[in-house]
């Protein structure tokens, strides 16, 4: 948890004031722990208009267990708390049943401006998750399919996560669960033995395979037979068969060398690829544990656990010919990694589609620690997370992979990059790097229009509204960042922490100054819910309440400048831009897009 220090003085002294103000109640109500400076904290509100405050208590509930009116409590409360001090930093007004606390401008620009300046990218930065793993399941394609935008979004979501948790302090652990086993490669063998060849492979093996993977499923419609022979291949395949092997090991190659080609290219990393495949060899252990927990039954020759007490559909462990499942694959894996990480979290970045199967995997890991009574210490069932996530649609339009109606993601980037650079043609066609920038806003686009929603809801792709400059998107992120880092080249002396914070007295200002000082509590909150559109939707407002400072216009009607003869002036302006900027583009860097200097 962040600590907010003027959250804590501000719950400080209003319980302080509530003790003078009421003196008899505390002598005789010992026990009234809501008005003890944790609690009060706790009820400290955002003001949805900033000019309020920085923080707003309501004064409701309190009232009613002083049993009182809240209007007339709030003007004896806000007499007492600003009596206290002869220069206070903290002024508080009484409006309405809301007791707003408000940080005096220069103690928040000389806090805030100063604290920035000082640890430049690591403001925000905290050691909470120190000695502690985070393990984070993310991406995690199906080889032997194309790299679909359909995992777009938990890439995205998985490789922010990842940062964000790192910035606490955390050990983050990126695990690629790689779809590299099952059903679908005996139907791969088939095809491919059937329609396909080497040659394939060797010249373009990503549209090769996919082809070969719809091909099958076209085929199959019409001779069922084919489900037969694809069931028996990967029986094969199970059992060792060599030749089975040898197909399924060149898929994957192939395969992995395309995705991680594009994981490069979204500068993504993972610290290991351990697929489906991976458990091939714990899968026996495994479920010999579970059967002599006696969690297990048979039902038609199929291994599984019931789980109809918790409306849970069974889970299936094996099937009738001892073929293992996706599920099976997933307990294994999270037994393998408990072991192996004794991790303080374990997250799963996975679509909402998949709720049912978390459900059964966490279910099943929970009953078996409970049956093995191991001690409430050494479990790891309250430790695991599915952290879904809605659709992405293109146009209204879902994807399937098996009707061949798949948007593959590398042609979406490419697509991207070449919109983002027939716009800096067009705005900036001096531009020195314009091919890297250019990828860099394409890439930038994608990513945040993943993140630019609450996960849970679906996200609508729009060309021209991901990548517009003026919208609420990641190159209007980028934007403003490459403005900011202008401003700073034309302004050619060194941003010195000697400013006179009194001058940046305006309320746009003040918006501004209120944001960066909530940055950390931001990261704090994105990491709590596993939301890095906390940071997505704090940078849009960070970038806009500083767009109305640089267009603000003074009492005649002119832009006030931001750089102007008065060099006093212009010191403080340009120590808020130069701490804009640092916070822009770290917390970009946290939505895992970069932000070039120049754009
Ligand atoms: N390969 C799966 C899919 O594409 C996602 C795997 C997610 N991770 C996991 N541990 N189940 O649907």
């Amino acid at each position: 948890m962040f600590k907010d220090k003027f959250k804590v003085d501000i719950a400080e002294k209003t319980a302080q004031a509530f003790r003078d103000v009421f003196p008899d109640l505390f002598i005789s109500r010992p026990d009234l722990y809501i008005f003890d400076p944790d609690r009060l904290s706790e009820r400290l509100e955002t003001p949805k208009n900033p000019e309020m405050g920085n923080y707003a208590l309501p004064l409701f509930d309190i009232a009613k267990i002083l049993k009182g009116n809240p209007v007339e409590i709030n003007k004896r409360l806000a007499e007492t708390q600003n009596s206290r001090t002869l220069h206070p930093h903290l002024v508080f007004t009484a409006v309405g049943g809301f007791n707003n606390a408000r940080i005096k401008t220069e103690t928040l620009a000389r806090d805030t401006l100063t604290t920035i300046l000082e640890d430049e990218q690591d403001f925000g930065t905290s050691t909470e998750g120190q000695g502690k793993n985070i393990v984070i399941d993310f991406s995690s394609p199906n080889i032997a399919k194309p790299f679909g935008v359909g995992h777009l979004r938990t890439t995205a979501i998985g490789h922010s996560l990842y940062r964000i948790f790192e910035k606490l302090g955390y050990n983050s652990i990126g695990i690629n669960h790689l779809g590299d086993w099952g059903t679908q490669f005996g139907k791969m063998i088939v095809a491919f033995r059937k329609w396909g060849s080497d040659d394939d492979l060797k010249t373009d093996p990503i549209s090769k395979l996919y082809n070969l993977y719809v091909r099958f499923h076209q085929e199959e419609e019409k001779d069922p037979n084919l489900s037969e022979e694809a069931r028996e291949a990967f029986r094969k395949l199970e059992q060792g068969g060599h030749d089975e092997a040898e197909l399924w090991n060149k898929f994957k190659e192939y395969s992995l060398n395309a995705v991680k080609k594009t994981y490069e290219t979204l500068g993504v990393h993972f610290d290991h690829y351990t697929g489906e495949s991976f458990y091939n060899d714990k899968i026996t252990p495994v479920i010999a544990r579970l059967r002599s927990s006696g969690l297990t039954k048979f039902s038609q020759d199929a291994l599984i656990v019931d789980l109809e007490e918790y409306n849970i559909p069974a889970c299936i462990l094996s099937k009738a010919d001892g073929a293992t499942l996706y599920a099976t694959r997933d307990i294994a894996g999270v037994l393998y990694r408990w072991e192996t990480f004794q991790f303080e979290k374990a997250l799963y970045v996975v679509a909402a589609s998949q709720k049912d199967h978390f459900k059964q995997v966490f279910k099943v890991i929970e009953l078996l620690e409970e049956r093995e009574k191991i001690p409430a210490s050494k479990r790891c069932s309250g430790r695991l997370v599915h952290v879904d996530f809605g659709w992405i649609k293109f146009r209204d339009e879902m994807m399937s992979t098996r009707k061949g109606t798949i948007i593959f993601l590398d042609d979406v980037i490419e697509k991207a990059t070449e919109l983002a650079r027939s716009k800096i043609l067009e705005k900036n066609p001096d531009l020195k790097e314009i091919d890297k920038t250019a990828r860099q806003i394409g890439i930038g686009a994608i990513l945040f229009a993943d993140m630019s929603t609450r996960r849970q809801k679906d996200v609508n792709f729009d060309w021209d509204d991901v990548l517009n400059f003026e919208g609420e998107t990641g190159p209007y992120l980028q934007y403003t960042h490459a403005r900011l880092a202008s401003l700073l080249r034309h302004y050619e002396k060194k941003v010195s922490p000697e400013i006179d914070f009194s001058l940046l007295d305006h309320p746009e200002e003040y918006r501004v100054l209120d944001l960066l000082y909530k940055f950390p509590a931001a990261v704090c909150q994105a990491a709590e819910t596993y939301e890095p559109y906390v940071i997505s939707t704090y940078l849009i407002e960070l970038a806009s309440a500083f767009n109305k400072v640089y267009q603000r216009k003074d009492d005649s009607g002119r832009i006030d400048k931001i750089i102007s003869d008065d060099a006093v002036l212009s010191q403080a302006r340009m120590a808020l831009v130069n701490c804009v900027k640092i916070v822009i583009k770290e917390g970009l860097y946290l939505l895992g897009i970069e932000a070039p200097d120049e754009m």
